[in-house]
């Protein structure tokens, strides 16, 4: 019998309308179009302006795009994993209200989170539920709605992040496509440099919260800064030297959108031209669990059958890892 890998056989991806440039953001708080562009690599990014929709809004457009351009049958999906650090609400998970609205009526849904590497981690989760045998159909959504836990005053904070979703649907192949090979690692020591203080169980809600400010992204950049632009290289090279892989074996590095400086320093330490690189940076900002999904969704028809991908991430926790994975379909 032969060995079963979890593959990528489905993509899709959401953007809101509304932009928000960086000469808008001028106009907001104190800075300007060539800071933000040389020191993050972002031009725009992409708002849900709706106050009535949340994180599900995004989510559900995402995967209604890969449902609808893969015509998959909703009824088929087996399980729906919803990676996200917004979600509608602090309880009810909300992977649960997105699967019912999509129709996966026979699936089982649950929320992940890991900020920034939600997605990365959620590929891990999915690969084992397919490699098992026990599921034929998992569906991995990233979705933020960033803009919801952002201080527009905050000039360190609220010109990174925006909204979006991506969708990936997880299948079993005999062929030895899909996930081959991760490295995922965690820290908790990183936990005051990338955080909300307030609305969990340590500090919850209250009028002092709401009036310091505290149910907003706190972010030390410079810290974080430092331990992503080393951590990310370290994975995204390991996991190479483990699958004997040199740069020219390698098509695509699928990188989180958090710094284009961050991005550069991967490929250079994986010895990728730029060209190799996946980038969405500049238009979408970073979109915490979207970016990798939203990259596929972006790239999905550059990529061939049996390219090596390797899939890298830094965030809150902290949270990094790489995954190794062969592309198992061409340009539909
Ligand atoms: O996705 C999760 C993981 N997150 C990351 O990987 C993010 C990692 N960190 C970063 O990407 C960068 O640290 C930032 C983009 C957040 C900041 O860039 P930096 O080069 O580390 O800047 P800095 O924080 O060292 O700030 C440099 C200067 C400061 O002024 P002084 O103290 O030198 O006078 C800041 O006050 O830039 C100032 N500054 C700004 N100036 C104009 C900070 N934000 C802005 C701004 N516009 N928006």
């Amino acid at each position: 019998m032969s060995t079963v890998t979890a593959a990528i056989t489905a993509v899709g991806g959401f953007v809101p309308d509304y932009v928000l440039t960086n000469k808008i953001l001028e106009t907001m708080v104190d800075t300007n179009d060539e800071w933000i562009t040389s020191r993050t690599g972002i031009k725009e990014r992409h708002i849900l302006k709706d106050s009535d929709k949340g994180t599900s809004y995004l989510a559900i457009q995402a995967a209604n795009n890969l449902i609808s351009k893969n015509d998959i049958d909703p009824a088929e999906i087996d399980l729906v994993i919803l990676a996200t650090t917004t979600p509608d609400m602090p309880v009810a998970s909300t992977g649960v209200y997105v699967a019912s609205q999509i129709g996966a009526i026979n699936a089982f849904s649950y929320d992940l989170q890991a900020a920034c590497s939600g997605f990365l981690f959620g590929m891990s989760t999915a690969a084992r539920y397919i490699e098992s045998g026990r599921y034929k159909k998992v569906l991995l959504i990233g979705a933020d709605k960033m803009s919801s836990i952002i201080d527009y005053t905050d000039r360190t904070t609220c010109i990174i992040f925006g909204d979006g979703a991506g969708a990936v649907l997880f299948e079993p192949n005999t062929e030895g496509l899909g996930l081959i090979d991760e490295i995922l690692r965690s820290d908790g020591a990183g936990r005051q440099s990338l955080k909300i203080d307030a609305g969990g169980s340590i500090l919850p809600a209250s009028k002092e919260t709401v009036e310091n400010k505290q149910h907003y992204v706190f972010q030390d950049g410079k810290t974080v800064f430092k331990f992503a632009v080393t951590n990310m290289a370290d994975v995204s090279e390991e996991v190479m030297k483990r699958n004997n892989l040199s740069g020219e074996d390698i098509q695509w590095l699928v990188p989180h959108q958090a710094n284009k400086r961050i991005i550069d320093a991967t490929s250079r330490r994986m010895d990728l031209p730029e060209d190799k690189v996946m980038i969405n940076i500049h238009k979408y900002g970073n979109t915490t669990s979207a970016t990798l999904p939203m990259c596929i969704w972006d790239y999905e028809n550059q990529l061939k059958k049996g390219d090596n991908l390797v899939f890298a991430s830094f965030g809150g926790g902290f949270t990094w890892g790489a995954i190794y994975l062969k592309w198992a379909y061409d340009p539909k």
